[in-house]
């Protein structure tokens, strides 16, 4: 049996656990053996030499025994299952699917009544946006949160989310919901406390009496919104203090450097588990902790304390994973997914922002270089891990390109980034997309985009011009955008709507409380309607749909796409392709893409890295693909996913 308890610690369990059968007690023993180097060297990070380590261990064990003891027997039995299929979030047969609830289904109980539309496309797994209860007005899309254990009341109740995650469940669906580790909403109790002058719920964010230390921080710290919230910190008249505020000037920075912010989280997420909730997104967790003289994001502790809340998680509830949103640079990235001393012991899933930008960029200048040597590039993730693989979200994208990858094909990365912008605006001649710029930094020259896949992918403009031949073009890069994430080492997420081709949202302005913020371009309503046109042969809403599907079906078939097999990117020499083989012990895979409106050759050398039968088979079509002295021609926007026959 490895490891040992302190005494205290397992004294504290067993009388905890006092009323629970005596197999029970053994179970969680045996796990908080298993866990405890990590949740021990977690805590030693932030909290050692500072704190009695010793006593918050203690602490920490009685909650642990706590929320296990009022674990459901249902889940109990899901932690069993998932303890012998580890690997669940890696299957190819995982499809991820992202919605507002009231977008989606009104209320949390109506959702539950769509499950049958998820189904039909093949959805393993639903993240439902913010619905925790949030700050009244403008909430930052619900990422403002008041209350961490209420459901917003307009959705509806803690009760109704219960029921929605077993039903989900009875189908082999995950509900993943986001928790907001690096802010509350300033309407948050804590931050009510504060303001009125309550020193411990002071501590438990991060304020100061004047500027001396926001000014000193500011030197090294970059604005997320420097549109609508400026700066990093806010004045609190009622508190006569500034707070640290990286987001909205409404959402307030908690101070991790505090052990009470650790355990409240820590019982928070297991709450959260225990209602039935398998997923956790681990919002804005860069972020966690500050250290003058840096950008205060990616410092060491953040990935010591994201350890020490998994190991929490891995005693009391190992049916769930964490996924961690974190838009940072790759190899800030990969540390999310554990590195060094940290390997393997923190998230599950990680969003890989780079692959998205990567793609759209790709796609607007009809040229691969710049993609096939930064994901050429890319830091092997562990092989337990997947990345989150998205080609579209609720956020805006943000053109992360390095200058030096840039230039390494001849580009100057600033102008790269601006054009990038303006073709997604749609302000170039002879850019397809509509969209909208995001946050314009006048000092920087920074801007991001807006606009749903379908607008930026050229599907809106059209339509309006009702011209079929560019229609075509337009599926064609959607379901391009999807092969591409459905063939990588993650979970492909599905971004609402996406499905079926859905517009930007023109009206969001007429919302005060969105107004201000593009984003919401991207983030219709559910259109009904249009799911019902996925039933009309030749609609581009059917065409879509089936499209998305069929990817679904053949990436479920294809045993090569478990994400524990890392997809290595491969240069064909070819500019207009982008392909990367999975090197499966079933022999390899390798998948090319066309990122253009024209026929490409792939090149006879390509086949090679297939293996020597010179007629490998598509695993998407089912088919033979021919192959000829020139290697194997693609369609326009084309995907393969070659293997032997
Ligand atoms: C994440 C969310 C984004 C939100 C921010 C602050 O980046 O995806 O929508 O604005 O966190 O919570």
């Amino acid at each position: 049996m490895a490891g040992k308890l302190p005494g205290r610690v397992e004294q504290v369990a067993r009388d905890t656990l006092a009323g629970l059968p005596a197999r029970d007690t053994d179970l969680f023993l045996a796990r908080l053996r298993r866990w405890w180097p990590d949740l021990a060297e977690g805590l030693a990070g932030p909290y050692g030499g500072r704190y009695d380590l010793d006593e918050l261990l203690v602490e920490l064990t009685g909650l642990l025994a706590a929320r296990y003891a009022e674990r459901p027997e249902e889940l109990k039995l899901l932690d069993l299952e998932r303890s012998v299929r580890p690997d669940w979030l890696q299957d190819p047969s995982m499809l991820g699917y992202v919605a507002y609830a009231d977008r989606f289904g009104g209320t949390i109980t109506g959702v539950g009544e769509h499950l049958g539309y998820l189904a039909d496309l093949g959805v393993r797994y639903l993240h439902l946006m913010p619905l925790l209860e949030p700050r009244p007005g403008d909430s930052d899309g619900g990422y403002a949160v008041r209350d961490y254990r209420a459901v917003d009341p307009r959705l509806g109740s803690m009760g109704e989310l219960e029921e929605l995650a077993a039903h989900l469940r009875a189908r082999g669906m995950s509900l993943c919901i986001d928790l907001v580790l690096n802010h509350t909403a300033a309407e948050h109790d804590w931050a009510m406390a504060a303001k009125a002058g309550d020193q411990a719920a002071q501590a438990m964010y991060l304020t100061y009496p004047d500027r001396a230390e926001p000014d000193a921080y500011e030197r090294t710290l970059p604005e997320v919104f420097p549109d609508f919230a400026p700066g990093n910190f806010t004045w609190v008249p009622e508190m006569e203090r500034w707070v640290w505020t990286t987001f909205n000037r409404f959402q307030w920075d908690l101070n991790w450097a505090n052990p009470r912010v650790f355990r409240e989280f820590a019982d928070v997420l297991l709450h959260l588990a225990n209602r039935g909730v398998e997923i956790l997104r681990l919002d804005a967790v860069a972020f966690m902790w500050k250290r003058l003289g840096t950008n205060c994001q990616n410092q060491p502790e953040v990935h010591d304390l994201l350890q020490a809340l998994r190991a929490c998680a891995r005693i009391v509830a190992p049916a769930i994973g964490f996924k961690a949103e974190a838009i940072v640079s790759p190899s800030e990235l990969v540390f999310y997914l554990g590195v060094g001393r940290h390997h393997g012991r923190v998230s599950d899933l990680a969003y890989h922002n780079s692959l998205m930008v990567q793609f759209w960029s790709a796609l607007a200048t009809r040229d691969t270089r710049m993609a096939t040597r930064v994901l050429g590039r890319f830091p092997t993730k562990p092989a337990t891990a997947a990345w989150a693989t998205y080609i579209r979200c609720h956020d805006d994208i943000g053109w992360a390109i390095m200058d030096e990858d840039a230039a390494a094909v001849g580009w100057n990365g600033w102008s790269h980034r601006r054009f990038l912008a303006g073709f997604y605006a749609g302000l170039h001649p002879g850019s397809f997309a509509k969209g909208a710029i995001f946050q314009d930094n006048p000092v920087t020259g920074d801007q991001r985009s807006s606009g749903t896949l379908a607008s930026l992918a050229g599907l809106e403009q059209a339509l309006e011009l009702g011209d079929e031949r560019l229609v075509d073009m337009a599926v064609r890069r959607i379901l391009l955008g999807h092969a591409l994430i459905f063939g990588w080492d993650g979970l492909p997420l599905l971004y609402m709507g996406d499905e079926l081709g859905l517009r930007n949202d023109g009206g969001f302005a007429d919302d005060p409380d969105h107004a201000g913020d593009n984003r919401w371009l991207h983030r219709p309503a559910m259109d009904w309607a249009a799911a019902e046109r996925r039933h009309e042969r030749g609609t581009a809403e059917q065409r879509i749909f089936d499209g998305i599907k069929a990817l679904a079906q053949a990436r479920t078939r294809t045993p090569h796409l478990h994400a524990a097999t890392p997809a290595e990117v491969v240069d064909l020499g070819q500019p207009r392709l982008l392909a990367f083989v999975r090197r499966h012990p079933l022999g390899p895979l390798l998948a090319v893409h066309n990122l253009t409106e024209t026929h490409q050759p792939t090149g006879s050398g390509a086949l090679d890295l297939v293996g020597p039968d010179p007629q490998p088979v598509d695993r998407i079509t089912g088919q033979k693909v021919p192959v000829g002295w020139e290697g194997l021609w693609l369609e326009p926007y084309q995907t393969v996913w070659l293997t032997a026959p």
